[in-house]
């Protein structure tokens, strides 16, 4: 979309003339009269009478909770800014998930401001860009102009939907420049917020602040169950499309898994949650096979690790190795289901009250026991696992906490992640598995090149765990049966 009234930067201050502008006057290639035009004859589109995003009440909750964690503190928290990929072309915007998870809005630019109201309490404030001013130029001059970018909310449609005042974020850094009194800030996501309150903050008090936001994220509330159960399900609907266009698959290459996978993501979600992994024989012993580049064989396996991730940024992060060609060969359902065993294990141990551990020692036990059955490793099972000898072929942890990131609340603290306890509303995955290398002498030749994870999305629940992630099959006859089905 080059041309030149293309303006070289993203601008700050709107409207900045671009340095052309500066060079030229007024405006490169505009007449005045063309200028003038421009200003007018645009109709009021001001919508009224917005009706609260879905989740207004759960941000407000979670604004309270962390008011009371940092009473008399003002709390700065970015939803981040465009990142330049060359020029003036910018990669897709995803908010901060601090700031999506206390505002539900994920618009760029944006910031959250909790300011104390006295020695406990706080007002909040969204600072975000107004919509584009038409008498000054900037709607059509400006790079972050709604002609070039699109319609914005207006500050006053932006506090019907999220329930929360706004302000303009261009006199957001000057105020916290001038504000006096302690304040933390969420860092990495917002280069100018963060120079603005440079010798106000300290990284200690900071990172304290990231904790906490980590760790409030652990128990999910009733919204934030509903959207990791769509995403969930998008997600079973994307591994659906994958397997009734694996023929496409073998004509060309891994890429048309991936292609096909993000095509359910981007249409029915905001994106996929991460990088899907698409890794077709071999190369479904690397563990973040990204590149899905390879080819995609009869006879092998397709190890798939995709999740959808909502409009609201929850994302699914599920597992499924699939036989290519519809039925595994002996030694493939050998492992796979020596995997499922292991993950059955592990998910019996997701309850309230266990470790957060306690899951993935109940899967490596049952690993470690198929790797001294097969001859692999020499028993007891004990002694293997004392020395963590299976590992070489486990590789892995065997599941972390799952919300809107994928690896979700990972600032917490040990003790209230690795070596805390579940609780009811945590989300987890449990995802053993077993990688063979292709160049791993120790095993016999017909191990080599297998690799297999299944790993579904638990929910712990008051009585135990739902499995989110139960609508595909697991066990290997099931998912030949699936398959079949499919394919038609
Ligand atoms: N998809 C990354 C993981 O399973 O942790
Ligand atoms: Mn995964
Ligand atoms: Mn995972």
């Amino acid at each position: 979309m080059a041309d030149e009234l293309t303006p070289e930067t993203p601008e700050e201050e709107q409207p900045k003339k671009t340095h052309k502008q500066r060079k030229n006057g007024l405006y490169p290639g505009v007449s005045d009269e063309l200028a003038e035009n421009m200003r007018s004859g645009w109709a009021d589109t001001e919508l009224h009478g917005l009706e609260p995003i879905a989740q207004a009440a759960h941000t407000l909750a979670r604004r309270d909770a962390l008011s009371r964690r940092f009473p008399g503190e003002r709390l700065v928290v970015p939803a981040g800014r465009l990142k330049t990929r060359s020029n003036d072309t910018e990669y897709p915007f995803r908010a901060s998930t601090e700031y999506a998870y206390l505002t539900g809005d994920q618009t760029e630019n944006g910031v959250l401001v909790l300011e104390p109201t006295g020695p406990t309490g706080h007002t909040a404030t969204v600072y975000l860009l107004p919509r584009s001013d038409r008498e000054n130029g900037e709607f059509w001059l400006s790079g972050q102009g709604e002609l070039w970018v699109g319609r914005r909310h207006s500050l006053t449609e932006a506090e019907q939907l999220l329930g929360i005042p706004a302000k303009d974020v261009r006199k957001l850094a000057e105020a916290l420049t001038e504000a006096d009194g302690p304040v933390r800030a969420v860092r990495g996501h917002d280069s100018v917020i963060e120079a603005a309150l440079t010798d106000k903050v300290t990284k200690e008090r900071d990172e304290e602040l990231r904790v906490y936001l980590s760790e409030a994220r652990a128990v999910k509330d009733t919204f934030e169950v509903g959207e990791l159960q769509k995403a969930v399900d998008s997600t079973v609907r994307g591994f659906e499309d994958v397997v009734k266009v694996l023929d496409k698959a073998e004509a060309t290459s891994e890429r048309y898994i991936e292609g096909t996978f993000f095509l359910r993501a981007r249409v029915e979600g905001h994106d996929v949650g991460y990088g899907s992994i698409c890794a077709a024989g071999p190369h479904a012993t690397t563990l973040h096979w990204v590149r899905n580049d390879g080819d995609v064989r009869s006879g092998d396996l397709l190890l798939l690790d995709a999740g959808v991730e909502t409009h609201s940024l929850y994302t699914a992060d599920v597992t499924r190795t699939l036989p290519i060609n519809g039925t595994y060969t002996d030694i493939q359902r050998k492992v796979y289901d020596a995997v499922y065993e292991s993950q059955e294990a592990g998910i019996a141990a997701v309850k309230p009250g266990a470790k957060f551990r306690d899951f993935h020692d109940a899967s490596q036990h049952v690993l470690a026991e198929k790797l001294v059955e097969w001859g692999l490793l020499e028993g007891p099972v004990e002694r293997v696992l004392e020395l963590g000898l299976q590992r070489r072929w486990t590789l892995h942890g065997t599941g972390h906490m799952l919300g809107m990131d994928v690896h979700d609340c990972a600032a917490a603290r040990t003790e209230a992640y690795v070596e805390g306890t579940l609780e009811p509303g945590m989300c987890l995955t449990v995802e053993p598995g077993l990688y063979f290398q292709a160049d791993d002498l120790t095993v016999p030749e017909e191990y080599r090149g297998i690799g297999v994870r299944i790993e579904d999305d638990i929910l712990v629940t008051e009585d135990g765990n739902r499995n989110l992630s139960a609508a595909l099959p697991r066990t290997s006859t099931e998912v030949e049966a699936w398959m079949a089905r499919l394919k038609g």
